[in-house]
């Protein structure tokens, strides 16, 4: 079919957001407020986005349970991303974190609540009182669904407000001109319809990319898909080798149990029913940071000391804390464990396996959620047109190990101050210049080739060969040879989508192409994430590199950029990380030896 067969519609609105998840909605309804006209694209329906398995909670330094402040929460999340998270993101999130919450409950979010009827706050793992001496309890949480209960109000928001909606477009590429970003191109997945959205801005919030892996608690729709539109238009993406683990994912089906289980008391016993955590990290214990817990458990199972006949697990308790605290705090995992493991947790331990949740690399951006890249030895020019947020950016808050409970949080903070810089940035109507020849044509060729490819590898099969890969080669712990042959075997994945074959030619509710287009977008986040672990020769936060067992700050307190070239070739570069904060408000905050 020729190009100029295609049916193509065209749209312009103020801005375009693409992805309707937490970060997605919170900006396309600040938007909407401030009278732009905003069009929010997503290829699932809104309140089925991923942040609606979000369960523990919300971080914010509301100080409801006990004394808090958002410098001590700053202090954690700069401490918990191993000093690779720029500090004035982080400022900006953790002290804009206490009116964003506000605004969220009276927004209408159902927050559970404490006796005297305030939000309720849990303990989380990595969150202290007083620069690290006494565990906070700052994590909000509405029971153990607060990812349902923010994503509902956001969607209810959005739609008072106005925002229009795209229900199952599935975006394709962004409409790039001179280095601008013009509107993407989607495609109406029930019409079969070719859509351009032109916009002042466009704004990707497409989430992570777990499913670059076997195991993941994200849904199978985290797919990367801006991520892969980054790269595609040349721009890059930073710090990807840098992936969190979650400690608790159920044994075999990797879904997730909260870190709220350990927050209400919960706690880890290896094959020995030693309560192990004790010795890895003795203040913390079963509350340390996610990759201290990850790697722990790891230890525990490689050395002989794990659960079940092939000792390859860890025991989660719940059963102490009794059936009237599970069934008011987690609610949820009771029924998760029941349906998943075959547990009742007012009973018995869950089998549990560290399983890979969250991405802290993406796309580079400024705390205002613009696009940046390396241009002219300049690390933080502005790519016009251009902002991402949530986990398809990497903004840096969460540095090399993000802390749980601040990815909501980061949604929220991120999303809203998006839409504040649309505020000041976007004419509401302002007419924009028709797009060139050609720009349109390209983006539909590349569509045109793939929904016709005829090669010899079915999607499924390239697809479970990248996951293996990523599985084994880029796991917990990694050494310059696991890497070397990750970087070796996906390059050669990378390269064999040439190769792929489409079985369905169909324009309506196509699967089969879909799922074509997401592996691409994963293989493209694959690749990059391989490439920039062979390349950080240290270990920081998620990155336990058993070649180099110590954090390196004089080399590599860096973020990586990586861009991808023909042949799959990924092209490596580097931006400072900032080490300055936006008030005088903190000091700065050094790194430290590691004192868990
Ligand atoms: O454990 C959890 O509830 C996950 C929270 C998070 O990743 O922030």
């Amino acid at each position: 079919m020729a190009t100029t067969d295609y049916k193509i519609i065209e749209h312009t609105y103020d801005v375009v957001v693409v992805g309707a998840g937490g970060a997605g909605l919170r900006a396309t309804f600040g938007m909407a407020q401030k009278g732009l006209r905003t069009a929010c694209l997503t290829k699932v329906f809104p309140t089925r986005s991923h942040t609606v398995a979000a369960q523990g909670g919300i971080s914010a330094a509301l100080g409801n349970m006990g004394p808090d402040s958002w410098q001590w929460h700053m202090y954690d999340t700069v401490k918990g991303s191993d000093w690779l998270g720029d500090q004035d993101a982080i400022e900006y999130m953790c002290r804009e974190a206490i009116p964003a919450i506000i605004e969220l409950e009276h927004q209408g979010v159902p927050f559970s609540r404490t006796e005297e009827g305030k939000i309720y706050q849990r303990p989380f793992g990595g969150m202290t009182t007083n620069f690290g001496e006494g565990q906070a309890q700052r994590t909000c949480a509405a029971a153990d669904r607060t990812g349902h209960a923010i994503l509902h109000t956001l969607y209810q928001q959005s739609l008072r407000h106005n925002a229009e909606f795209f229900i199952e477009y599935f975006a394709l590429d962004l409409l790039m001109e001179d280095g601008e970003c013009r509107g993407v191109l989607a495609w109406d997945l029930a019409e079969g319809t070719l859509h351009v959205f032109r916009g002042q801005q466009t704004v990707l919030a497409t989430g992570g990319y777990g499913r670059a892996y076997f195991s993941a608690t994200s849904a199978h729709t985290c797919t990367g898909d801006g991520n892969g539109m980054v790269l595609r238009a040349g721009l890059p993406l930073q710090d990807m080798e840098f992936v969190q683990f979650h400690p608790t994912g159920i044994y075999g089906a990797g879904c997730l149990l909260t870190e709220g289980c350990r927050g209400e008391g919960g706690y880890l016993t290896n094959g020995n029913g030693e309560r192990f955590m004790e010795r890895y990290a003795p203040n913390a214990k079963d509350l340390a940071s996610r990759d201290v817990v990850s790697r722990s458990m790891t230890v525990e199972i490689r050395e002989g000391r794990g659960v079940g006949p092939l000792k390859d697990h860890i025991h989660l308790h719940l059963e102490h804390l009794g059936p009237e605290v599970i069934h008011e705090r987690l609610p949820g995992i009771a029924e998760t464990a029941r349906i998943f493991a075959g547990v009742d947790v007012t009973k018995e331990p869950i089998p549990v396996l560290p399983t890979v949740h969250y991405n802290m690399g993406g796309i580079p951006t400024n705390y205002h959620g613009e696009v940046v890249n390396l241009v002219d030895g300049n690390p933080d020019a502005v790519v016009k047109g251009l902002m991402a947020i949530g986990e398809a950016a990497c903004v840096s808050v969460h540095g090399a190990n993000r802390l749980g409970s601040n990815s909501l949080l980061d949604l929220v903070v991120f999303g809203r101050a998006a839409a504040n810089r649309c505020a000041e940035t976007v004419k509401a109507g302002a007419p924009q210049k028709p797009l060139k020849a050609g720009t349109v044509d390209a983006l539909v060729e590349r569509f045109d080739q793939i929904r016709n490819a005829s090669g010899s590898k079915p999607t499924a099969q390239i697809r479970a060969a990248m996951q293996r890969t990523m599985q084994n080669d880029a796991a917990v712990f990694r050494t310059d040879a696991s890497l070397a042959q990750g970087v070796a075997a996906i390059t050669e994945l990378y390269n064999s989508f040439a190769d792929v074959k489409v079985a369905d030619r169909s324009l309506v509710w196509n699967s089969d192409l879909v799922e074509t287009l997401e592996l691409q977008n994963l293989l493209g986040c694959a690749l990059v994430t391989m490439t920039s672990a062979l390349n950080r020769k240290e270990s920081r936060g998620a990155h336990a590199h058993e070649d180099y067992p110590d954090r390196d700050d004089g080399e590599w307190m860096k973020h990586t950029l990586t861009y991808v070239e023909d042949g799959g070739q990924v092209r490596i570069d580097y931006r400072p990380v900032h080490t300055y904060t936006l008030t005088d408000e903190i000091e700065y905050i050094a790194p430290k030896k590691r004192t868990y």
